[in-house]
C-alpha cells in the first residue's frame, strides 16, 4: 500500500465507494438478514426496549430487522448514498450520517445499551480501528453489549470492489485483524467475551476472489 494515503483519505475513498454502489448494495443486501444465529445471540442480552447503535449501518437491514422487535435504533453511516437508499427502502429512521472515527460528536457517554457494527470495522486503519473500540466502551452503559465482525488476515490493501469488478481498479480499503491483534485490543477494556462464530466466506463477492474468514463476537461492558 502507498504510505502516502492518509488515514483520513482511506476513509474517505471508502465512503466514495459506497456512495457509487449504494443501489445495487441496497438492492441485494437492503432486506436481506444473514448471520440469524449471531442477531439471535445478540439479542439475547438485550433488555426490553434497548437503545442499539449500528456502526456502517449501510442500507438498513438491520434496521428493519431490531425495529420490527421493538428496539430504539440509531444507525450511523457516513453514505449518503447508503443512507437514501435505506431511507428509500424502509422510510426513515434515526440515522446519524458520518464518519464513525466522530462518534463522541453525537453521542453522550454511557447512552447506549448495545453497539452491533457488522461488516463494517474492516474498513478502519489501524489507529481509528482501535480507537472505535475506546469510543464504545464510553458510549455503553455498564452491562452494555457489543456485537462486531473482523476479518481474519495481516495488514491492510486496497482491493477489488466486489460491484465495480469490471473497472479493475483496486479502490476499496481493507484492513485485516488477527485473532490476536483483537484480543489485544479487548483486553485493554473490562469487556467479557459471550459469543464467537467463525464464518468462511466463499459467496462470488468474497473480496478479491478470495476465501476470506469472518469473525463475530460479541462482548459486554462490565460495570
Ligand atoms: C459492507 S457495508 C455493511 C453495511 C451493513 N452493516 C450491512 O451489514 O448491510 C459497510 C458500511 O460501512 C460504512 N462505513 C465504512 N467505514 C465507515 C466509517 N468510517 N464511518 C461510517 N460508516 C462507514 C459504509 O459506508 C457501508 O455502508
Amino acid at each position: 500500500m502507498d504510505r502516502n494515503i492518509t488515514d483520513s483519505n482511506k476513509r474517505n475513498g471508502v465512503r466514495i465507494n459506497y456512495d457509487l454502489i449504494a443501489k445495487q448494495y441496497a438492492e441485494d443486501f437492503g432486506t436481506y438478514i444473514e448471520d440469524l444465529d449471531a442477531y439471535e445471540e445478540f439479542e439475547k442480552y438485550l433488555v426490553k426496549d434497548a437503545q442499539i447503535l449500528d456502526l456502517g449501518a449501510g442500507t438498513g437491514r438491520t434496521y428493519s430487522y431490531f425495529n420490527a422487535k421493538g428496539y430504539q435504533y440509531t444507525g450511523l453511516d457516513f453514505s449518503k448514498e447508503m443512507k437514501s437508499n435505506a431511507f428509500e427502502i424502509h422510510g426513515e429512521f434515526p440515522y446519524v450520517l458520518d464518519d464513525m472515527v466522530d462518534l463522541k460528536k453525537h453521542f453522550k457517554e454511557k447512552s447506549f445499551d448495545a453497539v452491533f457494527a457488522v461488516y463494517s470495522l474492516f474498513h478502519l486503519p489501524n489507529n481509528d480501528f482501535k480507537n472505535i473500540f475506546s469510543d464504545i466502551y464510553d458510549i455503553l452503559k455498564p452491562n452494555g453489549i457489543f456485537l462486531f465482525t473482523y476479518q481474519v488476515g495481516q495488514g491492510e490493501e486496497m482491493v477489488d470492489e466486489p460491484y465495480l469488478k469490471e473497472n479493475g481498479k483496486k479502490v476499496l480499503y481493507m484492513n485485516y485483524q488477527s485473532n490476536e491483534d483483537i484480543e489485544k485490543i479487548l483486553n485493554l477494556f473490562s469487556f467479557k467475551e459471550l459469543y464467537r462464530k467463525e464464518k468462511i466466506e466463499t459467496s462470488e463477492a468474497a473480496i478479491n476472489n478470495n476465501e476470506v474468514t469472518t469473525v463475530f463476537v460479541l462482548v459486554q461492558k462490565i460495570s
